[in-house]
């Protein structure tokens, strides 16, 4: 029957009160209360809001020459050794104003929405310097307000090395450790740290004494790890007990083995896999066996994901890495709140906020299945919706 395997519930209803979801149940056994308002959404599906755990969507300009280099047979490495790949987009970042990188990222957020999305990770890591990470941060949360988005914002300062520390790379590190962190967990500018664990980026040497600094702040670690190569990095990031490890293309048996033992969540980022035409899939059997829970997201970002699509990622969830339609729209609810460390948000019940997503659709397999049609009739975001608050 429609909606099996999701934990549906057939002719429901929803009661919402403060922001909260106050009671839901089969429409029969409401409490007899009467509410202030009610609203019929007779035919259309409701599922949690949708939590994209994964985005670097506040950037400046884009990457689209460097993708067309890459139409033409170069590769993401060799761009970014040539000087490129993110390092274009830091040079851009860097140059933009707050209200500039603001306006920029605002239609991503905004498409996201429009899909259905109510909480969206956001990493900074393409300032790498103290003052642009924070306006890249403090950016952030003005598009989420705009958006009418929960923001979580991340700190990515060990996303790349910045060109003024290629000659010293433990100063930059050190600048991270002893200067960002401290101030963005002073003033909360983030609720987790990340590296990119990667030949081309950070080594797992340098990736641990960041995430040394972050759990010294009282900051959660995350990492990009086994990307394009195994670095090890998830096995690192389980040492820190890290929310999640993220991308996993490249992981072993020994960092499946750690992640379940830590309890931290698998992010898997089909987009970017399909930008970069990889052709080695995480090993989402052995992650199913232990029982690792599985969240699914954009990696909104100019260079390997430039989508500010969830339910493309939906999709090529299934279609790419084999998840069924109820795993993959778990990884994009349940998952991806418990990787972002958030309890009050991704299921439907009480207590829980009342970020719900309302959809013209027949059965919930519909959000992994079409691509590219226009499904989402309404958001709630905090028990508001977009149509009383004129999205
Ligand atoms: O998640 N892997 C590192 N970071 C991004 C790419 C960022 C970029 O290329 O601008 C990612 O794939
Ligand atoms: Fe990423």
């Amino acid at each position: 029957m429609a909606g099996d395997g999701y934990g549906a519930i057939r002719d429901a209803a929803i009661a919402i009160a403060d922001g909260h979801i106050a009671w839901i149940g089969a429409a029969k056994d409401r409490p007899k209360t009467v509410a202030r308002e009610t609203r019929s959404l007779s035919g259309a599906w409701v599922t949690p809001g949708l939590v994209d755990c994964h985005t670097h969507l506040v950037f400046a300009g884009n990457r689209a020459p460097e993708w067309e280099m890459r139409a033409k047979g170069a590769t993401y490495q060799e761009i970014a050794r040539a000087g490129g790949g993110i390092l274009s987009t830091v040079r851009g970042t860097r140059a933009a104003t707050e209200d500039d990188l603001v306006a920029q990222s605002l239609p991503r957020a905004q498409a996201m929405a429009r899909q259905g999305v109510t909480t969206v990770e956001i990493k900074s890591g393409y300032g790498l310097d103290a003052d642009s990470e924070l306006k890249m941060l403090r950016a952030a949360a003005k598009v989420g307000t705009r958006a009418k988005l929960n923001v979580s914002p991340t700190f990515l300062g060990a996303h790349t090395l910045p060109p003024e520390y290629k000659e010293n790379r433990a100063a930059y590190v050190d600048l991270i450790c002893e200067a960002m962190i401290p101030v963005i967990a002073r003033d909360r500018l983030a609720e987790a740290v990340d590296a990119f664990c990667e030949t081309i980026a950070f080594t797992p040497e340098e990736t641990e004494r960041v995430f040394a600094a972050a759990t010294t702040h009282g900051l959660r670690v995350k990492l990009h790890a086994e990307q394009l190569s195994n670095s090890r990095g998830a096995i690192l990031a389980a040492k820190y007990s890290a929310l999640s490890a993220d991308h996993l293309e490249h992981l072993c048996d020994d960092g499946v083995a750690a992640m379940a033992q830590s309890g931290m969540v698998a992010v898997l980022l089909p987009t970017a896999f399909y930008f970069l035409r990889e052709t080695r899939k995480p090993p989402i059997d052995a992650l199913r066996r232990a029982r690792v829970p599985l969240a699914i997201a954009t990696d909104c970002n100019p260079g390997t994901s430039p989508v500010a699509s969830p339910l493309i990622a939906l999709n090529m969830a299934c279609t790419l890495y084999g998840l069924a339609p109820d795993e993959a729209l778990a990884g994009m609810t349940r998952n991806g709140a418990k990787a972002l460390g958030r309890d009050d948000i991704g299921t439907l019940e009480a207590g829980k906020s009342a970020d719900l997503a309302v959809w013209r659709v027949s059965d919930p397999s519909e959000l992994c299945y079409w691509i590219g049609a226009d499904l989402l009739l309404d958001r709630y975001v905090r028990g508001r919706s977009d149509k009383e608050t004129n999205t």
